[in-house]
């Protein structure tokens, strides 16, 4: 998108000029706020997963029937178990500091259609310029997305789309780092911002075209309304308000289209252990979790459901005239909407069952790999290589603690330390905040229960980075 410069003002730590307050982190420093967040093993979504990958191992359903609730893929807390609360689940989508107002030509968009609505409702700053505490509290307070998840994906984009000294980050294209991020400069030129490819960024996203895919004419940020049709399609075209179209279930089948097209006609295909495979496969799992509106049903207990109406507003998509129309950036919540009970947080462990329903609808979703350089060569790279021999495939299918371990060690442990060198000029205090923000939320989610999460063998394991090499679409993966 071709937002510019923001007019951001930062005093200080992680402080930006049009959302005026954040409630509740005001005053905090990031590291304070990211400390203070609980990532305990006795969380209720940790214990859950616990049990349910205890069930799992033991040959039980990943999702087994939900007790309450339409839906028969759930969050591991499912919301339906809650009673409907109108005023918790409420958000502000009306008052002066929180309507909708369509970006200005100075504020930045990008490819996340989450992150865009959360600009135009004044929850992120509305220039498109966030902060790691803004950035967490925005998520958590309007989506219900766990701590432990929130500060993962929030530390993921300031460490590599963004600048660790001032938390800042870009929900679009490149910016200026301001206060203390342009005083000390740490980094080799400008924060990238999200919309880097294949850094977070990554291919056969759910209804956005591939950097490399000759027919996108090299726009990967704006949505792809023929995409968009098939998942109206998927829905089997129900445009009736109030009904759960939008399951888990009907976009798994549209995320497993998109891999199978992306491989079929983007001669470059790529998909990375983390922004390819963790990012854009639970990114559609996004869709049904956090887009989906809220009520009560007959008993008084949530009802989740995604319908067209509120898909459309969720992805920028306007009726005129009884047509659909795009309009790039202006991503909304329609006022009324309620989000999930806080206490049914979706977290870090969901993904990993996400991950694994996935596989089992589609393996093809939990390779990583890519295309060769011709379309349809998609070639894998083998967890056990990759790990020296300490996983392989099967056992990963069988188990989602294995499998959350190996994506902390691929996608975390084994490939940040290394690509920060090509970021930043020095690495004493990245070092120091990557282990505080992004791998602490990963590495208890990983460790939970008595299943200490196993390190990859470093003298038998390949170099994941060497690895990517082979890759002509892996252009762009910092080191690559
Ligand atoms: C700090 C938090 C977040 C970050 C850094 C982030 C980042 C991104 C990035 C880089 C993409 C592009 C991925 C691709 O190429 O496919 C993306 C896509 C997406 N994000 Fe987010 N996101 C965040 C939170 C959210 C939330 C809370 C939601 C849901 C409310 C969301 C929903 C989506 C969806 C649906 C897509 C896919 C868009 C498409 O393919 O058309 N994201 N996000």
């Amino acid at each position: 998108m071709k937002f510019t410069l923001p007019l951001l003002t930062v005093a200080g730590l992680g402080l930006s000029t049009t959302v005026s307050a954040l409630p509740s982190f005001a005053g905090k420093s990031f590291d304070e706020v990211a400390r203070g967040l609980d990532l305990n093993s006795d969380r209720p979504e940790i214990k859950a997963f616990v049990k349910r990958a205890e069930e799992i191992r033991n040959g039980g359903p990943i999702y087994p029937r939900a007790q309450r609730g339409d839906r028969d893929i759930t969050a591991l807390i499912n919301p339906a178990t809650f009673k409907f609360n109108d005023e918790e689940q409420s958000i502000d989508l009306t008052s002066d500091e929180h309507k909708f107002i369509a970006p200005g030509p100075n504020d930045i968009r990008g490819p996340c259609p989450g992150l865009n609505l959360l600009a135009n409702h004044g929850y992120l700053d509305r220039s498109g310029v966030t902060t790691l505490t803004q950035g967490i509290d925005a998520i958590n307070k309007v989506f219900g997305v766990g701590p432990d998840l929130a500060l993962a994906l929030n530390a993921y984009a300031v460490i590599f789309n963004g600048n660790i000294l001032d938390g800042t980050w870009s929900i679009g294209g490149p910016y200026k780092s301001k206060s203390l991020g342009s005083l000390t400069n740490l980094l080799f030129g400008d924060p990238a911002g999200i919309n880097a490819h294949n850094v977070y960024e990554g291919d056969a996203s759910i209804v956005r075209q591939d950097l490399y895919d000759p027919a996108s004419g090299g726009n990967n940020v704006d949505l792809h309304m023929p995409f968009y049709e098939e998942l109206l399609a998927d829905g089997g075209n129900n445009s009736q308000d109030g009904v759960d179209v939008f399951t888990p279930e009907v976009m798994l089948k549209h995320k497993s289209a998109r891999w199978h097209y992306s491989v079929a006609n983007n001669p470059r295909f790529f998909q990375s252990a983390f922004g390819g495979l963790v990012v854009t496969t639970a990114a559609e799992r996004f869709v049904t979790e956090f887009a989906a509106n809220n009520t009560a049903d007959a008993e008084g207990y949530n009802r989740i459901y995604l319908d067209e109406k509120n898909l459309h507003a969720f992805f920028g998509i306007y009726k005129e005239n009884g047509k659909l129309v795009y309009k790039r950036g202006q991503e909304r919540l329609i006022p009324g909407w309620k989000r999930r009970p806080l206490a049914s947080s979706f977290s870090l462990v969901d993904i990993a069952l996400t991950l694994l329903a996935a596989a089992r609808t589609d393996p093809s979703l939990l390779s990583f790999g890519g295309n060769t350089g011709t379309v349809n060569s998609f070639a894998g790279l083998d967890v056990g290589d990759l790990s020296g021999g300490v996983f392989n495939l099967a056992g990963l299918l069988k188990d989602p603690q294995e499998l959350l371990c190996f994506l902390y060690q691929a996608g975390i442990e084994e490939l940040v330390p290394t690509q920060l060198n090509v970021l930043y000029k020095s690495l004493g205090q990245v070092t120091s905040y990557l282990s505080d923000n992004l791998k602490a939320p990963w590495s208890k989610a990983a460790n939970s229960g008595d299943n200490p999460c196993r390190p990859f063998d470093q003298n038998k394991k390949i170099n994941i980075l060497d690895a990517y090499k082979k890759f002509p679409g892996a252009k762009g993966v910092p080191g690559v």
